[in-house]
């Protein structure tokens, strides 16, 4: 595990990512303003992180990229979140408030989307386990949310 950086906090608006979330994959994905992924940390490192998410005063548990999805081979970098929770409507323009807890792994390139989604299902397993822990547990009440 790489603990540098973490557990990192961010606060952004969502924009409208590449579109392929949803639709092609299944797993929404909330991707923040540009600002937000041009200002990161040179040395938080690339990859796949898990932990919380504020919307709308809820706190819901996450799982995110922060890379280039090198499947789709993208030429920017995005910073997307997938909340653990199924939601009926978009939220492009709210404010979101992250704190990544901790890193799973790198980005990867696989050779089919079922590979890529049987990953993300994993990185999903990965992170209910672990955010029922008590040390990570604790995060979901942090006053970064409430504040
Ligand atoms: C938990 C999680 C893990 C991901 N892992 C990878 C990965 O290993 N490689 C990759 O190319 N993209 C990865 N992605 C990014 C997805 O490919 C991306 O969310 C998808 O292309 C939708 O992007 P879009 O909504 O901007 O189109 C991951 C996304 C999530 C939420």
């Amino acid at each position: 595990m790489c603990t540098k950086n973490l557990p990192y906090f961010l606060s952004g608006v969502v924009v409208k990512g590449f579109g392929r979330g949803s639709k092609a994959l299944g797993i929404p994905t909330a991707n923040l303003e540009d600002e937000v992924v041009n200002n990161l940390p040179n040395d938080l490192k690339t990859g796949i992180y898990y932990g919380w998410a504020c919307l709308d005063d809820q706190v819901y548990k996450m799982v995110a990229s922060i890379g280039w999805n090198p499947f789709y081979k993208n030429e920017k970098k995005t910073v997307e979140v997938h909340l653990l929770y199924k939601f009926e409507n978009d939220f492009y323009g709210k404010r979101i408030k992250v704190i990544f807890v901790d890193y799973i792994r790198p980005e990867k390139d696989f050779t089919s989307e079922e590979e890529l989604m049987r990953a993300i299902h994993n990185d999903i397993a990965v992170a209910e386990e672990q955010l029922q822990q008590s040390n990570m547990l604790a995060y979901k009440d942090n006053k970064f949310f409430t504040e």
